[in-house]
């Protein structure tokens, strides 16, 4: 393990410890890892002199209250996807603890109010709320996921309650009227920076997502003795799905379609399978094209079920719109990349991001920092100290210039068609 060398690459691994087994990360919403890593970071945000507590939610909130008028807030997500790594989200947090401790060691006092925030649940790893933290921050009505349950059958409502939280309470967690814009670092997570030779990049706009749980039923039968042609198999219509999905996606233009996760029932070699429930993932950046791919994510489920004589059910479990970041907001990362001699461009993001959440209702941006060879959502997931730092650099003059001034104009194209603000 080579050494430290500044306090933010200390804080990585400190908290890449917590959830952490030296290879992969596992954080995930109402769990002990993920409130442990919550009170870690509270702790160094009153270390800063911050006031900083986990809200009803489980989100973090750290509050440098200074100057007067609405907030810049910073941050990112603290959970992880299954097996993840130590960077999707904590980097994004650490750098905004980061450029907090960077402006109190200068001396530095805000003309308006500069946030923190870890939001909670962005991966949607346990319950498939993805983006909870964020949407409970903004306000949106999130009572329809009380019985949400997890791979166990425990309900959101009791994981929450498990942890000293409490559902019906979850509205006490929007604070967005504080708020005047929203700023998040991110690592890239794909290879496109890479190949470009680019220390950091200005998202553009965020990929369009919605994660789907399909279950298939047929008939569960002896595999010996069943004839061929007439089986019911469920995982032979879902094993189409999958193919065809893939297809659907390959020759449609900036789609992704992914099958993450199959169950299937009940799981015996020598039985015919009577079930099986797929969780998937569609995007795409257009408006046109997501929507396309939602529709025909639907006619492709049809149609296997119907070849193979099985049930279908289609549920939507997590749904996030293809959202542009704020013009003016961004073009204050862009001026300050241009003053700084390095090599920047825009990018679309195909990863969700709360920014995504935030965006419909104050200034949003973000900006990325590489990631090694492209890989993220596993354990191989890097980003140099070297690469770490441009970024944090940027976020830092950047949000100096946004507490020392007015907080540019919502301006934020729609990339469903149409002007939206
Ligand atoms: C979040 O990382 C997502 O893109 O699913
Ligand atoms: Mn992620
Ligand atoms: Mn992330």
């Amino acid at each position: 393990v080579p050494m430290s060398t500044s306090k933010l690459d200390e804080w990585v691994d400190e908290l890449s410890r917590i959830g952490g087994d030296g290879r992969a990360v596992n954080r995930f919403a109402w769990t002990p890892h993920q409130i442990q890593a919550c009170d870690w970071l509270v702790r160094q945000l009153q270390e800063l002199g911050l006031e900083a507590e986990v809200d009803s939610a489980g989100n973090v909130v750290g509050r440098w209250q200074s100057g007067e008028g609405k907030a810049v807030l910073i941050g990112s997500h603290l959970d992880t996807v299954p097996d993840g790594g130590r960077f999707d989200g904590a980097l994004g947090v650490l750098s905004a603890l980061e450029t907090v401790r960077r402006l109190k060691e200068d001396g530095f006092e805000p003309g308006r109010p500069l946030w923190l925030a870890a939001f909670n649940d962005e991966e949607g790893t346990r319950f498939g709320t993805s983006m909870f933290g964020s949407e409970a921050f903004v306000g949106t009505d999130l009572s329809h996921l009380e019985d949400r349950v997890d791979r166990d059958g425990t309900t959101l409502s009791e994981a929450m309650k498990s942890c000293g939280f409490d559902f019906d309470t979850i509205p006490r967690a929007c604070r967005i009227e504080h708020i005047g814009c929203y700023l998040e670092l991110h690592i890239e997570q794909g290879p496109r920076m890479q190949d470009r030779n680019l220390d950091l990049a200005v998202v553009s706009g965020i990929v369009g997502l919605r994660g789907y749980r399909v279950t298939l039923e047929g008939q569960t039968n002896h595999a010996g003795t069943t004839p061929m042609r007439q089986r019911r198999d469920a995982l032979v219509g879902a094993s189409q799905v999958v193919l065809a999905l893939r297809q659907a996606a390959l020759t449609a233009a900036d789609v992704t379609a992914n099958v993450g996760r199959i169950q299937v029932e009940p799981g015996g070699t020598n039985v015919v399978p009577g079930k099986a429930v797929l969780h998937l993932d569609v995007r795409a950046s257009a408006g046109p094209q997501f929507r396309q791919i939602t529709s025909k994510l639907e006619d492709i489920v049809h149609e296997a079920a119907r070849a193979e004589g099985l049930t279908a059910d289609i549920a939507v479990i997590y749904a996030h719109e293809p959202t542009a970041m704020d013009e003016g907001l961004s073009s204050v990362l862009r001026e300050e990349m241009e003053r700084s001699a390095l090599a920047w461009e825009d990018l679309a993001s195909g990863a969700g991001h709360d920014a995504q959440v935030l965006a419909k209702h104050v200034p949003s941006a973000m900006l990325f920092v590489p990631s090694r060879d492209g890989i993220s959502h596993a354990p191989a997931e890097y980003t140099t100290p070297e690469q770490r730092e441009p970024g944090v650099k940027i976020l830092t003059e950047v949000v100096r210039r946004l507490c020392s001034s007015d907080i540019p104009r919502a301006r934020r194209s729609d990339p469903n068609g149409g002007e939206a603000v």
